[in-house]
């Protein structure tokens, strides 16, 4: 099972970054977190950050038949993005929206979310923890979905 993690605008400041908000982890740190973690479920895992739109929505359009899911932090994105939006639905391949802060309990403008809608499930609030989170539901839900596929059980 291969996933692909993605990060939008300004997530390599992270650790810097409004450190209040968003912590002190670096997103390395998160890279070698969820890599440890995806050994542990015996997943294979990309991971990609871009500050630019069009790289991400390519990422995402690249992204089926490459990858099983995508654990995606749109950043800054999330509330401006119809192109991510789109990208996501077109691609067809599950993903989970990450978000190290909980949005909804921030300005008004992060309630919106352009992508949420078109992922399986979105993790907002828990830090750091959020990716790993995020990549413990999807691996749950891909896995699930194939032993559908193949006639097995869902639990
Ligand atoms: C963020 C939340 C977004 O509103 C913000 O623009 C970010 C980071 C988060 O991970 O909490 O850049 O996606």
């Amino acid at each position: 099972m291969k996933i692909l993690v993605l990060n939008g605008p300004n997530l390599q400041l992270l650790g810097r970054r409004e450190p209040d908000v968003y912590g002190r982890v670096t997103l390395a740190e998160i890279r070698r977190q969820l890599d440890r973690r995806a050994r542990a479920l015996k997943v294979s895992l990309d991971f990609l950050q871009s500050n630019v739109e069009g790289e991400l929505v390519t990422a995402v359009g690249e992204s089926a038949g490459r990858y099983d899911g995508v654990v995606f932090n749109p950043a800054a994105y999330t509330h401006t993005s119809v192109a991510l939006h789109d990208a996501i639905k077109a691609s067809g391949v599950p993903c989970v929206e990450v978000h190290l802060s909980n949005v909804a309990a921030r300005e008004d403008f992060r309630r919106r979310s352009y992508t949420a809608p078109v992922c399986i499930g979105q993790v907002a609030g828990f830090g750091a923890d959020s990716y790993l989170l995020a990549l413990d539901g999807l691996v749950g839900y891909l896995r699930r979905a194939r032993a559908i596929g193949a006639g097995g059980r869902t639990s």
